[in-house]
Order: structure tokens, then C-alpha cells, then sequence
């Protein structure tokens, strides 16, 4: 658990530390409380919940247990709910619901799609299983291209904003994140899984960012497939968080991943490099003449990737800059077209 200890195994909380792993537990050691159809308060709900979820050994029992009951009370947040609502006794059909959704939870399934939505970047996404659910340290991803974006100003007589090219789109968050915050923006938006570019198209409608996207159901690995995006034009920035598992890490991850996330969407091959190399390799041909790619990686990239574009100087790209994560890990690339 050492390697994706913040990043991929904890879906909740973000930086924050985390308890130790799942103990074994007994299957039995989980009977609904006759107790529970009593008079409850959501505060009650909450701590009996997380203890169980504690006995059962899931992982972030406590914000698990707080996220659902604030859900099916309207809100998204425990903390955020009217104080009035934390004491006053729940409706029979309140805590059956709650309790519907806590068994999903005890199946290990991740808060996220629980609730069917989570926020990032301040829009709030539908979540479906098994589209990869966003991490938070992706937000840092979109906030620095956004940051670039803003320090350059588009060339002379460059219309808009920039046309950016989204490889593996998933839910839509980093596509739709970057369009409703520069709003003159248009992106193109791909994924080879069908579910993910369903998802998207969703939450572009929902957000009603669906005029400025494209959304393609592409696999990039596909043999020339980068003519699919030819007639786009030259795109300005191409952003990715690519698979980038190593395939020997990929036993590591929780039970929440393997069993409701798209593999897929994670697996990188032997080194995570696979998809890597291959965005790195179609960019030169669909970027302007000094477009840059940002991606998010794994720690052990950013060396491989630099001794990698060494020995492919044909694409004439250049690693310009490396990012740290929230927990001081370089996990984000800034890679850029140098003229010829
Ligand atoms: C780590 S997820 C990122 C999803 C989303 N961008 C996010 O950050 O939440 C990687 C995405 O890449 C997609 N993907 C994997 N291999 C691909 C390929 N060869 N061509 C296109 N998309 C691919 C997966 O389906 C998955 O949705
Ligand atoms: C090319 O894209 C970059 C962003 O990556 C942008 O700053 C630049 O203005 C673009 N150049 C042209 C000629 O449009």
C-alpha cells in the first residue's frame, strides 16, 4: 500500500492521513440493528454506521458513513447540513435508504458511485461504475494548465481560446473543468471506453458546456488514429491523466478499484509508460508550432519520460517542468513542442 497509499487507495480523503489497512474481520459480525428503525438522529445514524463500517474493516468508516446519511438528507456534506437536521429523528424510509446505500459501501463499493455524483473543481459530476472516479490530486493538474493558460495570451490574430485536446477523458472532469473555466475554450475530448464517453456526453449536458466539446470515442493506440484529429486543426495544449499503473502495482490497489473501476483506466503497462509514449508520440503531429502536453504521471515518471524524449529527439518535444502533488511527489509534466 506504500506507493498508492494517498493516491489511488484512499478515494475520500484526499491529503489527509489515513488509518491503518483493513484488519480481517468476520462476515458475520454485521447484523442490521432492530434498533435502528427506532427514533434516530442523523448524528446517531452516522456513529452507528461507522462503527460498523469500522468492525467490517472498510476504509474511511467515518467519512463513508457521513457522506451517505448528508446524501439521502439532501446535502453534501455532514458538516454542512443544518444543525436543526443533525438532532431531529429520521423518517423510516430515510434510514432504510441509508441503509440501502451502506450495503453497497460494506461491498466495498466506493463512496462515489454510491451517491452517483462528486464534485471537482467545484462542478459536480454523475459518477457511474466503473468510469474512473476523479482523484482529488488531478484538480492540481487542471489548476496548472489553467495557470499557464492565463500567463500566456493567445498568439496574434489567434481567435478565442485555446483548443485543447483531452486523451482519456473518463467522467468529464478534466475536459469539462478546463471549459467552464475559460470560456472560450473548445475541447476535444476522447476514450476508447464507451461508458466513459456516455459519462462525458452526460455531464456536458448537465453543465451545458455540450456546444463547446467533442466528444470521440477513440482508442489511441489504434493505428492511425491521429488522422481521426487531423481536421481539427493544430491544437494549442493537449492534457491527459493517462493509465499510468505500473502492471506490477496494479495487485496493490484496493478492493474499491479492481472490483468497480475500469482497469483499463489505470493500467499503464510494465513500466506505466504505454499510453504515455503514445500521446507523446502523437502530439508533435497534431499540436501548433509551440503547443504543450500536460500530463499527470507517477512519481517514477518524470525520469523516465526525460531519458525517454532523449532518445526520441525526432519529436522534438522538451520536458519543460515538473509539478509536485499535494504530498511532494513529482506527479505532474509539462511537456512542450520546441521549434524546429
Ligand atoms: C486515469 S483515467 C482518467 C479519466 C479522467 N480524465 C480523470 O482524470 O478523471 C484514464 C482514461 O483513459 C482512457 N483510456 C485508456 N486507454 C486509452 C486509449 N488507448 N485510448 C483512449 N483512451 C484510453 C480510460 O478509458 C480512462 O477513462
Ligand atoms: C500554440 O499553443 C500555445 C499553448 O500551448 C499558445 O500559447 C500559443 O499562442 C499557440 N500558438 C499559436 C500560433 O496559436
Amino acid at each position: 500500500m506504500k506507493l498508492w497509499g494517498q493516491i489511488l487507495w484512499t478515494l475520500l480523503s484526499g491529503s489527509r492521513g489515513r488509518r491503518g489497512a483493513p484488519q480481517g474481520w468476520a462476515l458475520n459480525s454485521w447484523k442490521p440493528r432492530s434498533s435502528l428503525s427506532g427514533q434516530l438522529s442523523a448524528t446517531e445514524v452516522v456513529s452507528h454506521w461507522t462503527q460498523v463500517f469500522e468492525q467490517r474493516g472498510i476504509p474511511e468508516a467515518q467519512e463513508s458513513s457521513e457522506y451517505i446519511v448528508a446524501h439521502v438528507l439532501g446535502a453534501k456534506t455532514f458538516q454542512s447540513l443544518r444543525p436543526v437536521l443533525w438532532t431531529k429523528p429520521l423518517a423510516p424510509k430515510q434510514l432504510q435508504y441509508i441503509q440501502e446505500l451502506c450495503s453497497h459501501r460494506l461491498q466495498r463499493m466506493p463512496v462515489q458511485y454510491i451517491l452517483g455524483e462528486w464534485d471537482f473543481q467545484g462542478l459536480s459530476l454523475k459518477m457511474e461504475p466503473p468510469v474512473f472516479i476523479p482523484r482529488p490530486e488531478t484538480e492540481e493538474l487542471v489548476e496548472w494548465v489553467l495557470e499557464e493558460v492565463a500567463q500566456r495570451p493567445p498568439a496574434v490574430g489567434a481567435q478565442g481560446g485555446p483548443l485543447i485536446l483531452e486523451v482519456g477523458c473518463g467522467s468529464g472532469a478534466i475536459a469539462l473543468s478546463l471549459l467552464s473555466q475559460l470560456p472560450e475554450s473548445q475541447v476535444i475530448a476522447v476514450d476508447k471506453g464507451e461508458a466513459a464517453v456516455r459519462l462525458t456526453r452526460k455531464n456536458a449536458q448537465r453543465l451545458q458546456l455540450q456546444d463547446r466539446i467533442w466528444i470521440v470515442p477513440l482508442d489511441i493506440t489504434s493505428e492511425g488514429c491521429w488522422t481521426h484529429l487531423l481536421p481539427w486543426g493544430p491544437i494549442d495544449l493537449v492534457v491527459s491523466n493517462p493509465p499510468y499503473v505500473f502492471h506490477k502495482d496494479m495487485e496493490q490497489l484496493a478492493p474499491e478499484i479492481c472490483s468497480y473501476e475500469d482497469l483499463v483506466a489505470l493500467d499503464g503497462g510494465e513500466e506505466g509508460m504505454d499510453i504515455i509514449t503514445c500521446i507523446l508520440t502523437l502530439a508533435p503531429q497534431l499540436l501548433n508550432a509551440s503547443g504543450s502536453i500536460f500530463l499527470e504521471v507517477d512519481p517514477r515518471h518524470p525520469e523516465l519520460v526525460s531519458s525517454w524524449l532523449q532518445s526520441r529527439p525526432d519529436l522534438r518535444l522538451s520536458l519543460v517542468a515538473v509539478r509536485k502533488d499535494f504530498c511532494g511527489r513529482p506527479r505532474f509534466l509539462h511537456v512542450r513542442k520546441s521549434a524546429a
